[in-house]
């Protein structure tokens, strides 16, 4: 197996989800982004679907959204952290930047209570993600109180139907429906920034962990049935084809066509002119004037993973695994101290032998939030498997950093507090 000091948290579990599940892989595009946040230098993004459209969307600078939500479930640790990051870069890069509370979700799939969910909403995620740097252009808001959510999840309701729902999402008979409706207001969460209320389609990127991926292709699924027009590129000319007959439509398109065009009944053949992008856009526009939504397919990244503390999996119900953001700095030393690391039982040995960097927490820690600086973190990686590095060494230094990101994040959600009325929202 091929090592470095990126792939510190073994990835052959996801090459199934290049093959499997058509996800691309982030590296072959990632030279085309100017300043990589270090999730994509460092390949802990991995994968996505559509990302193209975003990058487009930068480069031209043409408007473009992010959008991700969590359940208000439990404390905030450094698995979300890792979500909100993304959402933020993606602000900073002119994106219009979307936050769900999902309290539907939490209420109708794990009997959250609508009270629990302002509580945790709120104290824990809205504050985390606003002293992480979401600015007040974006919007944060809870599904229950957005009628826009509402209203576009009955529309995309009538898109799919209860086989399909059980073959992704292997609901069985009992499952309630407002489970089910529940992963129609996740897609019209995703939807929601393409609505008119925002100024239209565009693209837009959810950030998420690869277990989201379900939701990600059902949703893309739906985006593509709600258009009126499929515009397909076939061997020597264009066809755009409707999904539901309209004839003044269509015949607005031919007009504004470049290039020789033939008009059939359900369909129109474009020659001369394969500007995919221009003739999209026409398509788009003319769909809009008759009433149609024009979704762009919403994109995606994939992040993987990180390991729980213990080893394992990181789990909110094993209180060791987890680091909040909201823990005190002397509680998330312990913690650190006690990590599951890749040294070797002795010190003779781990001289010895090396250190396992690849399988150590502590260093995840540092690679996924810690350290910035590419050639420290290279050259830690170097030091632990040549064996001229101590856990304690590691674990010091994840100490010291980890305490101050802790104090000052914990100051910044304390003025966070002052400025949720910014966001409409209140404690
Ligand atoms: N289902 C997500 C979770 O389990 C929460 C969620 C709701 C979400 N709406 C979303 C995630 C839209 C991404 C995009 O936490
Ligand atoms: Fe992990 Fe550092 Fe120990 Fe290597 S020396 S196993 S990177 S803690």
């Amino acid at each position: 197996m091929k090592l470095d000091p990126w792939g510190a948290v073994d990835i052959t579990d996801y090459s199934k989800l290049f093959d499997e599940f058509g996800i691309a892989p982030f590296e072959t595009i990632i030279s085309e982004i100017s300043n990589p946040h270090l999730y994509m230098r460092r390949q802990i993004i991995f994968g996505h679907r559509g990302y193209q459209t975003i990058l487009e969307a930068m480069r031209n600078k043409t408007p473009f959204a992010v959008m991700s939500g969590f359940m208000p479930s439990g404390r905030i640790h450094l698995g979300h952290k890792m979500v909100m990051d993304e959402m933020i870069w993606h602000q900073q890069m002119g994106a219009h930047a979307f936050f769900a509370v999902a309290d539907m979700e939490a209420y109708s799939v794990r009997n959250i209570s609508w009270k629990k969910c302002v509580e945790i909403g709120i104290n824990e995620y809205v504050l985390s993600l606003i002293a992480l740097g979401f600015e007040s252009n974006g919007r944060i808001y809870f599904q229950s109180k957005n009628p826009l959510v509402k209203d576009l999840a009955f529309e995309l309701g009538m898109k799919t139907n209860l086989s399909e729902m059980g073959a992704i999402y292997g609901f069985p008979g009992e499952t309630h429906v407002s489970h089910m409706l529940s992963t129609l207001i996740q897609s019209a969460d995703i939807l929601q920034p393409q609505l008119a209320e925002y100024s239209g389609p565009k693209p837009v990127v959810i950030p998420v962990g690869a277990d989201q991926d379900p939701h990600i292709r059902l949703t893309r699924d739906i985006a593509s049935r709600m258009r009126m027009f499929k515009v397909e590129p076939r061997e020597c000319y264009i066809s755009v084809r409707a999904r539901a007959a309209n004839k003044a439509a269509m015949r607005a398109i031919a007009d504004r066509m470049e290039g020789k065009t033939r008009l059939y009944a359900e369909h129109l053949d474009i020659y001369d002119n394969d500007d995919m992008t221009v003739i999209e856009s026409i398509v788009r526009e003319v769909e809009i004037e008759h009433g149609g939504c024009g979704f762009y397919q919403p994109a995606s990244t994939y992040h993987r993973f990180m390991s729980g503390l213990t080893g394992g999996k990181m789990s909110s119900s094993n209180p060791n695994s987890i680091i909040a953001l909201t823990e005190s700095p002397d509680v998330a030393a312990a913690k650190i101290k006690k990590a599951k690391t890749g040294g070797r039982i002795t010190l003779a040995e781990q001289r010895r032998f090396g250190g396992e960097p690849q399988k150590c927490t502590v260093y995840e820690l540092l690679m996924f939030h810690l350290l910035e600086d590419d050639e420290q973190l290279a050259e830690i990686f170097e030091k632990c498997r040549d064996g001229g590095r101590t856990c304690g060494k590691c674990k010091a230094l994840a100490v010291e950093l980890m305490s101050s990101f802790l104090k000052e994040h914990q100051e910044k959600r304390e003025l966070a507090k002052e400025r949720l009325d910014e966001f409409g929202l209140k404690i």
